[in-house]
């Protein structure tokens, strides 16, 4: 449980209709304050008005922290430079599942809940075959993340605890295993089991690229990198998928198919799906001369192009999670000896020119985790449609880590957004014959 619960910061007053109506104010930890007008609808007969959640804090959480202005990202309170530079993903996922990072002996234990939980049912193999081999990797994790529930009853009571942490491990400790299954079964390779004396992103990069008929080394520095991807991908506040997962979860659905629920939102390109989409522009691009073209049409309002990787609705400052990923697509370029990579030219370029321009700089569109990020994973042999699987891979201990956390609060009740209403008023039926 949170021990920095919201305190009282003072009171709004709302005037309406010569009528006034106090609403308290509540401070964090860190961040605005925030009104709080639960009880406003009882009080008022008003509902407030935010499509996109522009101004809306949906839930306390002491889990992620943003602040989009001066471009900071905490997990648990600790900055994701020094999580990047220092941690390893399984020590971030222990930090956000349960709050502190975890002793010598803490971090064995966990070590091996995660590892102990890396195969899937054999059945579900058959689930894969069921796919076309063209299926996109995403809408097989749909499928398959949700048929979790169908194998492992043992972990779908969500009242109790300990079924709850068993999930949790299961999904994080699986999703490696299921995304690899999809890449081998789209390119008709047999699937490989997971080792577990490896370590989570080694064991994946193997389960991904090894063959059985040859040995497979896993190469440090890739690893490192990829690692470090799945630290900065691991948890966002209240993102779109995240929000998904919480409002599934907030129904009492299992946790199987909250996460595929989330991997649903994660999908789209405006979202997780963004990587795929940045590095295709950098393709459609192709060479330095053509990006005065690609800025001008980002910026004409006919035209629905917009620079992809660019730009987040919460960072209004460079996006400290891009920055790490800068320098993890050098790192891995210069380790495949990749020292001239057209994309990457491309990218810098059009970097250093957006953020020059007007549009850009009084729009503060700067560039996000995903500009950088499709070059690194092409470089480490990831095929476009992978991005947004891997994405998913890394972000699943967020979104269970925020469910947990929403299932744990004694206000939990089940999402349920209003709306304002713009449709017909009630009207007559008439039956077919008389219309
Ligand atoms: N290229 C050109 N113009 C842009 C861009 C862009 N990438 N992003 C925003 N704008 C403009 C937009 O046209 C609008 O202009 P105006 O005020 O004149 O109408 C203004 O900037 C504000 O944009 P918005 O769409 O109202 O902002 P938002 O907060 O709703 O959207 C966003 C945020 C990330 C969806 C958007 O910036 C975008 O579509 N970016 C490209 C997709 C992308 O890279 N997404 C990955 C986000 S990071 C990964 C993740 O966390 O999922």
């Amino acid at each position: 449980m949170n021990p920095n619960k919201a305190v009282a910061a003072g009171s709004a007053t709302l005037m309406y209709q010569n009528k006034s109506f106090e609403l308290p104010v509540l401070a964090g930890t860190e961040g605005p304050n925030v009104v709080d007008i639960r009880k406003l609808y009882g009080e008022s007969d008003l509902f407030t008005y935010d499509p996109g959640f522009t101004s809306t804090a949906s839930c306390e959480s002491d889990i992620t922290f943003i602040d989009g202005d001066r471009g900071i990202l905490l997990y648990r309170g600790y900055s994701i430079d020094d999580l990047a530079e220092h941690s390893n993903f399984l020590e971030v996922c222990f930090l956000l599942l349960y709050g502190n990072l975890p002793e010598k002996a803490e971090m064995q234990r966990f070590h091996k809940a995660i590892t102990h939980h890396t195969m899937v049912h054999e059945q579900l193999a058959s689930f894969f075959h069921g796919f076309r081999r063209d299926a996109h990797p995403m809408a097989i994790m749909c499928g398959v993340v949700g048929a979790l529930s169908a194998f492992y009853h043992d972990s779908t009571d969500i009242n109790d605890p300990h079924q709850r942490e068993i999930a949790s491990h299961r999904l994080i400790a699986k999703i490696p295993t299921l995304a690899a299954m999809a890449y081998k079964y789209s390119i008709g390779q047999p699937f490989v089991y997971p080792l577990n004396h490896l370590g989570y992103t080694e064991n994946f990069l193997r389960m991904t690229f090894a063959v059985p008929a040859e040995d497979y080394k896993v190469n440090p520095v890739l690893a490192k990198a990829l690692d470090t991807i799945f630290i900065l991908h691991a948890d966002h506040e209240q993102n779109a998928s995240t929000s998904t997962v919480r409002l599934a979860g907030s129904s009492g659905a299992n946790p199987f198919a909250c996460i595929a629920a989330g991997i649903a939102c994660l999908w789209g390109p405006a979202h997780g799906g963004a990587n795929e989409a940045a590095l295709r522009m950098l393709e459609e691009i192709g060479s330095v001369d053509h990006i005065p073209e690609y800025i001008r049409r980002a910026k004409d309002k006919d035209d629905p192009f917009r620079l992809m990787g660019f730009g987040h609705r919460v960072y209004k400052n460079y996006d400290p999670r891009a920055k790490a990923m800068q320098q993890q697509c050098h790192a891995v370029l210069d380790e495949l000896g990749v020292h001239d990579d057209p994309l990457l030219k491309v990218a810098m370029e059009l970097e250093r020119i957006a953020l020059q321009d007007e549009y850009f700089i009084d729009k503060k569109l700067y560039p996000n985790i995903d500009f950088y990020s499709g070059i690194t994973l092409k470089a480490l042999g990831f095929p476009t449609s992978m991005f947004t699987a891997l994405f998913a891979l890394a972000r699943t201990v967020g979104w269970i880590a925020q469910w947990k956390e929403m299932l744990e609060d004694p206000e939990l009740k089940i999402g349920r957004p209003r709306q304002l209403y713009t449709g017909a008023s009630r009207r007559d039926y008439l039956p077919l014959n008389q219309r």
